[in-house]
């Protein structure tokens, strides 16, 4: 087993690509705290692991409250132990072309993903440190290299969540923790939400020929990877970005 007796936290792991995640690191015997936002999903979520005598915790945390993330932190410690493994995963969207977006709008998908993303990266780095282990893997997208019509305050923040994944890897590779991001591609329900809102119907015209593989991810498929970094198997890789993307960055 890639990951057994570890103690991973993964953000947003109710439902989609968080979820996908979430069960192939308890299948590759992790201990996973699902901290989400929507109790609902998120007990389900770990029902559902437990039944398939998995270990998992749900955390009730909305990632954009730093108190709230301190507070699941302590919980997943003291129903866990220390944490071994951060994959920032929550996400959300909040779609406007530019020059209609709103201030909520913007600050909504800022802090989710970069605030939260930050919060949990230092509710945890102590105790990675004190290790001398850690995995921490941010999740951002091909749009924070292509753009996306639209999505001004989604493709600035998984940007800005390069940023901390590379300086974060740069100021933690002493203590053996890396720091890597996964950047998806049109998979679930996320994407969904845009492509399939009559206002964008050009953009899906775009997405329908942008990937090699002529299809969308299933969420499965983009979790492996997060074993990977998750995992020894990676133990020389960090500050990267893993684009799982069905090879659509190729395709302008
Ligand atoms: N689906 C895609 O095609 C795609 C592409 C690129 C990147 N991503 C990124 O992958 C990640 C997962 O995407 P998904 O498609 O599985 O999304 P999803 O909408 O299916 O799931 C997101 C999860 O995050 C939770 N969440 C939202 N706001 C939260 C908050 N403030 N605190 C805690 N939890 C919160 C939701 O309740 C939900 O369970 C996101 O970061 C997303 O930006 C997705």
């Amino acid at each position: 087993m890639l990951l057994k007796d570890r103690v991973a936290v993964i953000t947003g792991a109710g439902q989609g690509i968080g979820k996908a995640v979430a069960a192939a690191f308890a299948a590759e015997g992790a201990a996973v705290a699902v901290a989400e936002m929507n109790a609902e999903i998120g007990n389900a979520t770990v029902e559902e692991f437990r039944s398939k005598g998995w270990k998992a915790m749900f955390v009730p945390c909305d990632v954009s409250v730093r108190q709230q993330v301190d507070e699941a932190a302590a919980k997943v410690r003291e129903g866990l132990g220390p944490i071994d493994i951060l994959v920032n995963n929550a996400g959300n969207t909040a779609p406007a072309m530019l020059h209609k977006m709103t201030d909520e709008q913007w600050h909504k998908i800022w802090g989710v993903h970069v605030h939260g993303g930050f919060y949990w990266l230092q509710a945890v780095v102590g105790d990675m440190i004190e290790r001398k282990w850690g995995r921490i893997i941010f999740t951002s997208s091909s749009t924070a290299q292509n753009g996306s019509i639209g999505q001004i305050n989604y493709s600035a923040a998984k940007s800005a969540v390069l940023g901390m994944t590379r300086t974060a890897a740069r100021e933690l590779g002493k203590h053996n923790i890396l720091v890597n991001a996964v950047a998806p591609a049109s998979a679930t329900e996320m994407t969904k939400t845009v492509m399939e809102d009559p206002k964008f119907a050009d953009i899906r015209a775009v997405q329908a020929k942008m990937h090699p593989l002529r299809r969308t991810a299933e969420p499965e498929e983009v979790a492996k990877s997060y074993v990977f970094l998750a995992s020894e198997l990676s133990s020389y890789v960090t500050g990267q970005v893993l684009s799982v993307d069905g090879g659509s960055m190729l395709v302008r």
